[in-house]
C-alpha cells in the first residue's frame, strides 16, 4: 500500500483524479446516494477520509449531518482538517487517526471509498469491515468503493488509456501498471458477496462504475 504520507499526502489530491476515472463522479454520487437514503441530521463514519473530499461534499449538501473522518495517516487528516476549517464545517467534524474499531459509536451510515483494495484478502479486508459493522446501526448503509478485479482481459489496458488522457504520464502509467500487480488486493464479485456475508452485511448493489473502480451501496444485516 502507497504510505499516505509526506509527499504521497501533498500530492494526492493533484494525483488522484488521474488515477481514478470518473473520482469526481464517484464523490457526487456517493453524496447523492447518502442524501437520498439517510436523514438530514444523519451521523456518518467516512473510513478511510483521506483528505476529506467525500465529507466536504455530504457537509455542504446536508448542514445538520455530523460526521468522523477517520485514517490511520495523519499527515492526511491533516490536510483535511485544514480543508474542513476553510469550508466552515469543523463544528461537525470530529477527526479520528488510529482503527476504526477503537471508536465507540453508533452511526447512521458509513463510507469506505478507495481504501479496501489495499488490504489483502488474508483476514485484514474482513477485520476492517467487521469493525465498520461494529460502529453502525442495525439496517444502517454502507457506501464502499473499491478496485475490482478486471470483467474482461483488456479492462486494466482501457483503464491505462484513460489515465493517459487523464493526464498522467508514461512513465506514471508504468508505475501505475507495477502498482496494480503489487499495492492492490482486488476482488471478484463473488467473494465481494462471501466477504460481506460474513461480516454482516447484505447484498451490494451497484450504483457507480468506471472500468474496475465500482461503488456499492449495502445494507446493514441486523
Ligand atoms: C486512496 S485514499 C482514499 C481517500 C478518500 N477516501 C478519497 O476517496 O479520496 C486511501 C486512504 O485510506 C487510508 N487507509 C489505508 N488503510 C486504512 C485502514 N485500514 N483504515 C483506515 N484508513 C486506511 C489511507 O491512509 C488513505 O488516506
Amino acid at each position: 500500500m502507497p504510505s499516505f504520507q509526506g509527499e504521497e499526502a501533498t500530492n494526492y489530491d493533484e494525483r488522484i483524479s488521474r488515477l481514478v476515472p470518473g473520482y469526481e463522479l464517484l464523490h457526487q454520487l456517493t453524496q447523492a446516494q447518502c442524501q437520498a437514503q439517510l436523514s438530514s441530521s444523519a451521523s456518518i463514519l467516512v473510513v478511510g477520509a483521506g483528505t476529506g473530499k467525500e465529507v466536504v461534499a455530504l457537509a455542504k449538501a446536508n448542514p445538520n449531518m455530523h460526521f468522523v473522518a477517520q485514517d490511520i495517516s495523519a499527515d492526511m487528516l491533516a490536510i483535511a482538517e485544514q480543508r474542513f476549517d476553510e469550508a466552515g464545517i469543523s463544528a461537525r467534524v470530529t477527526c479520528h487517526c488510529g482503527d476504526v474499531g477503537q471508536l465507540q459509536q453508533q452511526f447512521d451510515g458509513a463510507l469506505c471509498l478507495l481504501v479496501l483494495h489495499f488490504l489483502a484478502d488474508n483476514g485484514d479486508k474482513a477485520a476492517l469491515l467487521k469493525s465498520i459493522r461494529q460502529q453502525l446501526a442495525p439496517q444502517a448503509w454502507l457506501w464502499l468503493a473499491d478496485l475490482m478485479k478486471p470483467e474482461t482481459q483488456f479492462e486494466r489496458d482501457a483503464q491505462f488509456i484513460v489515465c493517459q488522457q487523464l493526464g498522467l504520464s508514461d512513465a506514471g502509467v508504468e508505475r501505475m501498471r507495477h502498482n496494480l500487480e503489487h499495492e492492490f488486493y482486488p476482488l471478484d464479485r463473488m467473494r465481494l458477496a462471501e466477504l460481506l456475508e460474513q461480516c454482516g452485511y447484505g447484498i451490494a448493489r451497484c450504483y457507480f462504475k468506471a472500468l474496475g473502480f465500482t461503488g456499492y451501496a449495502i445494507r446493514c444485516q441486523s
